[in-house]
């Protein structure tokens, strides 16, 4: 583990320790407040964020910033990354050795930033994070503390997209989140 963003950025600069960097355009590392309380951990880079290397800028994006705008969420104050940093091939779900290869930056990040609460974007999210034991359907809406950190499962945005009570039960999530961030910093 590095102890600054610096080492850690370097390290990951010229990346191939898994498949996904073959085709890549651009690494997504992650962006946003680097002391955040709260972090956002999706799946990984589409074809949008894999052009701009920043994460979430894609249609999935768009509307998780429409819920962050209505919610009083500032993106530029959180922290949002991905479980794997570069796009994997049609967007499919990165495979076990990918994650493998990659989650040691996640962890990092997470070392670095310190955050209090950590919205898990998603089964991918959740399942490599907290364990295959979790469903992201039975889990989402419920905080599962672990090490002091307070994790939040939701919907991935994308899902959303697809699904309009989705949107809500997401609202409903992120409203949890900005509550329980008001409640611990007072
Ligand atoms: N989906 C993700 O999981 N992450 C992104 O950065 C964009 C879309």
């Amino acid at each position: 583990m590095y102890e600054t963003w610096e080492e850690l950025e370097n390290s990951i600069r010229d990346c191939k320790k898994c498949k996904l960097c073959q085709n890549r355009n651009n690494i997504v590392f992650g962006e946003g407040n680097k002391e955040a309380d709260i972090m956002f951990i999706g799946e990984g880079p589409g074809a949008d964020e894999d052009s701009q290397g920043l994460p979430f800028v894609g249609k999935a994006g768009q509307l998780m910033n429409k819920a962050f705008q209505g919610l009083g969420i500032d993106r530029s104050k959180v922290y949002i990354a991905n479980i794997v940093k570069c796009r994997p091939p049609l967007n499919r779900v990165p495979e076990d050795d990918e994650v493998d290869s990659c989650l040691d930056y996640l962890r990092n990040q997470v070392m670095l930033v310190k955050p209090k609460i950590i919205v898990l974007l998603g089964s991918t999210a959740l399942k490599n994070i907290l364990g295959k034991e979790y469903g992201i359907t039975a889990s989402r809406g419920n905080w599962i503390t672990q090490k002091d950190i307070l994790y939040m499962p939701t919907w991935h945005p994308a899902a959303l997209l697809r699904d309009e009570d989705k949107k809500i039960e997401f609202w409903k999530d992120l409203k949890q989140v900005v509550e329980k961030y008001n409640e611990i910093t007072g």
